[in-house]
């Protein structure tokens, strides 16, 4: 059983569904693209529990709140077998406080910060200093807590919007006040059993709505893999300094890190700095990653809950460029339309995938039902052409508000 409703999920389910020790993918809720589908919400932990046990599930969790929820502690206690965080290990992601703590604590590569809870001392706290910052709820706001600051102005809207109006409600009552780095950000995403972490393929997101990086940050607009960005030498260096020495300062704390481990990556002068830790796969790399893996991704998944990847064969991924253009509703990250039919699936190549998130079925026909809609998935022997063909396939689908950044992958194309 894989748990949540997006273009992750579908990506999830689909990839578990290829191997032969696999009878069937269950998707709790699912969308309008994924099989099987169980509607139990993803906050229903009793619930899902109760039909994982029925359906003698090994189950898979796809978004953090349900990790942050202890949804691995709850199925363990019931001797459930399922893949992901305790509720001690998804506080890398559930508090960025803590997480700001551990990594100062054990000398990991972030930028500098200061915590605050009172909006008067706060403000006094920029008015000393000369550089730029970064505003961040410290609890789980949907992806919408940080705030990137031009300057002392916006800094003092920030501290006001998040501690005292209390925008994000209590996510907000701690504040984060950190350095702004100006770099390239990526994706460096690992698989833990506790002890060891093994990387997946690197890759790269488009978090802003518009072309060039522009307007509002989203969920992510669509993402390529892997990135010319981490060469060989800063993948080594990420992987020692960041993903070994975070399980291994987690495990010297007492917490067994398993699960997907992500760290939102900021490159400055070839050195790494950790912006964010997520404690599951990314959406939407999840999608350009697993079309590339040349594994079942069954065996590790059980391997890491096991504690046991040190004994499984080395992986392998499929040496083509991926590239996924996530398809939106327009007017996301804001109000948009839904309900609106969409049409050209049949249309779709076979080097390309169309993974569903904000959709439905309804009387046999496909609904836009959120802002993120599809991620339409293609590889390529090269960069240049996993891109022209994710493009290709877009053009196929269609609805009246359908709406795509047209620059994905470019950012990589120039490291090339
Ligand atoms: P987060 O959810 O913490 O990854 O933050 C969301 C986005 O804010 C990141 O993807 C970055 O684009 C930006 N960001 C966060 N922290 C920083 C920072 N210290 N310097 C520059 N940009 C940042
Ligand atoms: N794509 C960014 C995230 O999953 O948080």
């Amino acid at each position: 059983m894989v748990i949540g409703s997006g273009g992750r999920e579908h990506a999830l389910s689909w990839k578990l569904s290829q191997s032969s020790k696999v009878d069937t993918v269950f998707t709790a809720p699912g969308n309008g693209g994924t099989k099987n589908n169980v509607s139990i919400d993803v906050d229903d932990l009793d619930g899902l529990a109760d039909f994982a046990q029925k359906n003698n599930c090994f189950t898979v969790v796809g978004p953090e709140a349900p990790l942050a929820a202890g949804i691995v502690d709850k199925f363990k206690e019931k001797n459930l077998k399922i893949f992901g965080p305790s509720k001690d290990a998804a506080q890398l992601e559930s508090s960025k406080i803590w997480a700001k703590n551990f990594m100062k604590r054990n000398n990991i590569p972030t930028a500098r910060f200061e915590i605050f809870d009172d909006a008067q001392k706060a403000q006094d706290y920029v008015k000393g200093l000369d550089y730029d910052v970064v505003v961040k709820a410290d609890g789980l706001a949907a992806g919408k807590g940080v705030i990137v600051c031009n300057g002392y102005d916006d800094a003092i809207s920030a501290i006001q919007t998040i501690l005292t109006e209390k925008t994000f409600g209590d996510a907000g009552n701690r504040i984060i006040i950190e350095e702004r780095i100006d770099g390239i950000e990526a994706s460096y995403i690992a698989l833990s059993d506790g002890n060891i972490a093994i990387p997946m393929a690197s890759s790269q997101d488009h978090k802003r709505i518009f072309d060039d990086d522009k307007g509002p940050n989203t969920g992510g607009m669509g993402a390529y893999s892997p990135t010319p960005i981490i060469d060989k030498d800063l993948a080594k260096k990420i992987q020692e300094k960041i993903i070994n020495k975070t399980i291994e300062s987690m495990k010297k704390e007492g917490i067994t890190f398993k699960g997907f481990l992500y760290a939102g990556i900021m490159l400055k002068d070839n050195e790494p700095y950790v912006l964010e830790y997520n404690v599951r796969m990314g959406d939407p790399e999840c999608q350009p990653i697993t079309m590339r893996m040349d594994f079942d991704l069954y065996d590790y998944f059980v391997a890491s809950a096991n504690g046991e990847l040190s004994s499984m064969p080395e992986i392998s991924w499929k040496d083509q460029y991926s590239v996924c253009v996530v398809l939106a509703s327009e007017g996301y990250p804001e109000s948009y339309p839904k309900n609106e039919e969409i049409v050209g699936f049949d249309s779709i190549p076979s080097n390309a995938f169309v993974f569903h998130a904000g959709t439905k079925q309804t009387d046999g026909k496909i609904l836009s039902n959120g802002g993120r809609v599809l991620g339409v998935t293609a590889l390529g022997d090269t960069l240049e052409s996993a891109i022209s063909n994710a493009y290709a396939a877009s053009e196929k689908i269609s609805w009246p508000h359908k709406f795509c950044r047209k620059d994905i992958g470019k950012k990589g194309m120039a490291y090339l």
